[in-house]
């Protein structure tokens, strides 16, 4: 591909490069995967309104998310086996995020353990927490997260049972690769990703594997995570973890204005209105469309953002016109990453910015703190 222009030219890249079994696990959602197209199809519905003759110059789209600085309200989301889309994934992405200046959050299911980033990093990155069966072990994890000066911890409140992909069942998602016929005869068409896991030791969930007893290869990891969602998770639980952690506390997972209440009344600092991007529950209502009444409820007692679906750096716009403060972005990303490393993540986040940038001031203004709803064309808005 020669030159790159937009997330989907990414996309193309990472699907010709990244093995059939890891492509596949990010460009996916649950059963009929509605809701994963929903999350994009419905920010496409909304019309922005063009202004002219306006001011322009001197833009900036830099902004706060719980009060740390970033160049623009995008964070780079928790996903799990980043280290599959490329060998050493959430190093590398972890240090195009601090590069660009917006937050990078590492996930509990990552390949690359947090000791690992961080010390392939200079600033804080935030963590990502599911809450286990084994509270020892969740103990230990905040502990972790701590030493490695984590600035947040981003508490995933809809994993407790996991939504069925049926992509992944097909294709035997297992890190690493299963040596079956068909994984062989795939992987060899991918020589750049094989010598990129050749060239590193970190195949395996890096916060897991030698950190739970008795978890020490590929068979006892698969066993032991199968088990160990909590089917049990519930508010008290935010309490416990918010002593552990005794710092700054995102929820993310909230598609319900009661559930948003209840985050606020939590004393979270931040909630992310979110469908785990359309890989949950199938059949629910897009990111964006949730958004409006959550941020009509507890808009001014939380700080809310939202992920799902953003594709664009007017979806950014779209969305803080609706009053999230702060977004995130997963499979683009993950696009980036596959294609090019580094590179491609870092060059997400300048498309992202771009759009950003040029689309506020085609609206009329220069800084994010002008930009209301009144940019967005009223009845072109979808329905919650
Ligand atoms: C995810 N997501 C996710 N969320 C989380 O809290 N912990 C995790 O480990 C993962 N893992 C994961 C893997 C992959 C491959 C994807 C695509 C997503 C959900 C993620 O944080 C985010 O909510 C969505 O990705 C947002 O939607 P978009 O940006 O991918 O459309």
């Amino acid at each position: 591909m020669s030159v790159i222009t937009h997330i989907e030219d990414l996309r193309v890249l990472a699907q010709r490069r990244v093995p059939r079994m890891f492509y596949d696990y990010a460009d996916s959602g649950s059963w009929t995967e509605g809701t994963y197209r929903a999350n994009e199809s419905d920010f496409q519905k909304i019309k922005l309104r063009q202004r002219v003759l306006v001011d322009m110059d001197h833009r900036s789209t830099a902004t706060t998310m719980i009060g740390q600085d970033v160049a623009m309200p995008v964070a780079l989301a928790p996903t799990g086996l980043t280290g599959m889309q490329h060998a050493d994934g959430e190093i590398l992405a972890a240090r195009a995020a601090e590069a660009f200046g917006v937050p990078f959050t590492l996930s509990t299911m990552s390949i690359c353990s947090i000791e690992d980033v961080a010390s392939h990093t200079s600033q804080p990155f935030w963590f990502q927490l599911y809450v286990m069966k084994d509270r020892g072990f969740i103990e230990r994890l905040i502990e972790r997260a701590k030493a490695a000066r984590c600035s947040a911890l981003v508490l995933t409140a809809d994993l407790q049972i996991l939504g069925q992909r049926h992509k992944d069942l097909k294709n035997g998602l297992s890190a690493p690769p299963k040596p079956t016929l068909a994984n062989l005869i795939n992987l060899a068409t991918k020589p750049r990703w094989c010598l990129g896991m050749l060239g590193t030791k970190r195949r395996q969930f890096g916060n897991i594997v030698g950190h739970v007893s008795g978890v020490e290869n590929m068979g006892s990891l698969s066993e032991w995570t199968a088990k160990q969602f909590d089917p049990c998770l519930s508010w008290d639980d935010v309490q416990w973890i918010k002593s552990l952690w005794g710092g700054k506390l995102i929820i993310k997972g909230i598609m319900d204005v009661e559930d948003a209440r209840l985050a606020a009344d939590s004393g979270a600092d931040a909630l992310i209105v979110s469908n785990h991007g359309g890989r949950q529950l199938d059949g629910a209502p897009s990111s964006i469309s949730a958004l409006p009444p959550i941020v009509d409820a507890v808009g001014d007692r939380i700080e809310v953002w939202m992920d799902g679906g953003i594709r664009s750096g007017q979806d950014v716009l779209k969305a803080w016109a609706l009053g999230a403060r702060g977004t995130m972005i997963g499979r683009p990303f993950l696009y980036g990453l596959g294609a090019l490393g580094e590179a491609g993540v870092t060059k997400v986040l300048e498309i992202l910015h771009r759009e950003l940038d040029l689309t506020m001031a085609f609206c009329g203004h220069t800084r994010l703190d002008q930009v209301g709803k009144d940019i967005l064309l009223p009845g072109t808005l979808p329905a919650g």
